[in-house]
């Protein structure tokens, strides 16, 4: 299956307003190439901007780094997905690693985020990954599966089609060690399996499953040229246009 590739920037809580405004601008007037999808994830307060700027084109969409999983309510200080949807998000990230290990996140509570989202016509980019006394000890794979059996495998074959799947190695993140093209694509495969077993080969094979974790101009051909590999979710080289810009003319 030829599956196009997503590049997505997950601007994490970085960028004051102008530098937000200065980094879509640029990337706005960039060329996307053809089979190339982007997607920006900027903080919650410049959604507004960054979708205005958005606007009238379609190889660049918004995203949301998280969103709550209730309707709406007495959640002092939390954001709805009624809400990032009046602001023109399409997705939003869930169970990122930050998330799990500074907000407590549980699976369950992934799950009903997933929920929350596809509910309103969504889609999640749900983030799975192994610290690294998980990836020395040899069970990486058994604990992704754990992880996306917990706060995926309750979904039906047609809600899969509104998920994206990111596999960010914990280690990898924000510590300049990428994963090697084999070790990623021996994650995306073995991610790609565990779907195909519970949905299906169809439903596998058009599933994006995107590597994160210092993915740079570097590394990105290779990453983006294994067969699993679907594109990347790019936190610190995705603050720099000209590094993010050449990300995403990866070929
Ligand atoms: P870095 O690209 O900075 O390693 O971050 C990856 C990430 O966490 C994207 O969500």
């Amino acid at each position: 299956m030829n599956r196009n590739k997503i590049v997505a920037g997950n601007w994490k809580m970085n960028l004051a307003k102008n530098d937000a405004i200065k980094l879509t601008e640029d990337l706005v007037s960039d060329s996307i190439p053809e089979g190339v999808k982007v997607i920006l994830a900027p903080s919650f307060v410049h959604l507004d901007r960054v979708g205005k700027l958005l606007e009238g084109q379609s190889s660049i969409s918004l995203a949301a780094q998280n969103v709550h999983a209730a309707e709406k309510g007495a959640y002092t200080g939390e954001i709805s997905v009624d809400m990032i949807k009046s602001y023109g998000c399409s997705y939003a990230l869930v169970g990122h690693s930050e998330r799990r290990a500074y907000f407590n996140e549980s699976h369950e509570l992934l799950a009903q985020k997933i929920d929350a989202l596809l509910k309103n016509g969504l889609s999640a980019i749900f983030c799975v990954g192994e610290p690294l006394e998980i990836r020395k000890d040899g069970s990486y794979k058994e604990y992704v599966s754990q992880q996306i059996n917990d706060s995926l495998f309750h979904l039906d074959a047609s809600q899969l089609d509104a998920i994206i799947l990111a596999y960010e190695p914990i280690w990898a993140i924000g510590t300049g060690e990428t994963a090697s093209p084999e070790q990623a694509q021996e994650m995306h495969q073995h991610i790609r399996e565990m779907i195909s077993e519970k949905y299906g080969e169809a439903k596998a094979e058009a599933l994006h499953i995107l590597y994160g974790g210092s993915v740079k101009p570097a590394n990105a051909t290779d990453l983006f040229s294994q067969a699993d590999v679907d594109g990347g979710l790019v936190g610190g080289a995705s603050l720099k246009a000209e590094d993010f810009k050449s990300i995403i003319h990866y070929k």
